[in-house]
């Protein structure tokens, strides 16, 4: 996909990943998505699926929710259309994965779990409610409103929630830990490492440090305060990668997801690359078209068709946008 600066294709990947994933990679307030002056937006997306036609369509009307229908049937949240189709996307604002603080990267981890193991897809979110009302047992018994063996069952549910997280992330890391370091090598950064060391949740441990957690108010143990490890060698790339080694990592990351998911669901994920090579050398942006999954598709983003390396394989179709008065127009060339 083509065009100047300014003429919207960072809009029409995110209008591709509205119609296929439900929400936007750049921003939770969806009122943003809508077309200044006007009040609602629709996203329709026709396709296959791992070889079976697919409709999508994405109405968002703030104050009125969200509608989401895939084939003509009304889907109750975006997590069903995430887990019927799916797209990995890579804008920049995601190097904030690799540079950002470890709020960030937990978050990431977790949608990749989402992804990589529906079935564990809730874990997440039933860790985070049962740490807040464990937050809220604490703080009443610090009001003296409780007592501390009203605590007790939600240590134990902390505990649990928090073990099988904590596992489930480490069994995820150990899986694209691998893939990761590869693409991060055939990209130009060698010796990349992703870590994650499952450390449990031990009821004990909560129980043994009981009082400093009333103190705070809060748990002060367990994956919510864990971060996965991005490093070269023995430098830490989150702390002390160039732009250009954060980037790659992302990348690296991006490609080794799509390849677990390739297997695991049997099809490749639609991939959206928004600016990608902007950073990247000749020979990483080869390195980058050649690790792309076989057999799916991915659009990528570039202000001029010069972008792609000149020995690199023919893309199957070129998307031409242009503004046309204040609205984008998307040509195939
Ligand atoms: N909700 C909106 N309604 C109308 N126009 C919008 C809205 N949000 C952003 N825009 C406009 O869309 C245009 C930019 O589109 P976009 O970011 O997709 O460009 P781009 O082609 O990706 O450019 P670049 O090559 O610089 O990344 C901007 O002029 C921006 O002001
Ligand atoms: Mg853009």
């Amino acid at each position: 996909m083509v065009g100047p600066n300014g003429v919207g294709k960072t809009n029409l990947l995110e209008a591709l990943h509205v119609g296929a994933q439900g929400f936007s990679p750049r921003t939770r307030a969806e009122p943003r998505l809508v077309r200044f002056g006007e009040r609602a937006a629709r996203v329709q997306l026709e396709g296959t699926e791992r070889g079976s036609p697919v409709e999508t369509e994405v109405t968002l009307a703030p104050g009125e929710g969200k509608r989401l229908r895939l084939n003509g049937a009304a889907l109750g949240s975006a997590e069903e259309l995430r887990s019927r189709l799916a797209a990995l996307v890579f804008v920049p604002d995601r190097l904030a994965v690799v540079k950002g603080g470890p709020v960030v990267r937990r978050a990431y981890l977790d949608r990749m779990l989402g992804r990589v193991f529906p079935s564990q897809a809730a874990l997440p979110a039933e860790y985070g409610r049962a740490l807040a009302q464990r937050g809220e047992a604490l703080r009443r018994v610090r009001a003296d409103l409780s007592t501390r063996a009203a605590v007790e069952p939600w240590t134990e549910r902390v505990a649990e929630l928090g073990a099988s997280l904590d596992a489930a992330r480490a069994q995820l890391v150990a899986l694209l830990a691998p893939g990761f370091a590869v693409h991060a090598d055939a990209l130009g950064v060698s010796a990349a490492t992703f870590a994650y060391e499952e450390r449990g949740l031990r009821r004990e441990d909560l129980e043994t440090r009981l009082d400093r957690d009333l103190e705070r108010g809060t748990t002060g143990l367990g994956p919510h305060l864990r971060d996965v490890e991005v490093r070269v060698d023995d430098r830490d790339l989150r702390g002390f990668g160039s732009q250009g080694e954060q980037r790659t990592a992302v990348l690296a990351l991006l490609l080794a997801e799509a390849a677990v998911l390739a297997e695991r669901r049997g099809a490749p994920p639609l991939l959206l690359l928004d600016d990608v090579f902007s950073e990247l050398d000749a020979g990483r942006r080869r390195a980058l078209l050649e690790a792309l999954p076989a057999g799916g598709q991915t659009l990528v983003s570039a202000t001029s068709a010069d972008a792609l390396p000149a020995d690199a394989r023919e893309p199957a179709l070129v998307v031409t946008v242009r503004r046309a008065g204040d609205a984008s127009v998307a040509e195939v060339a």
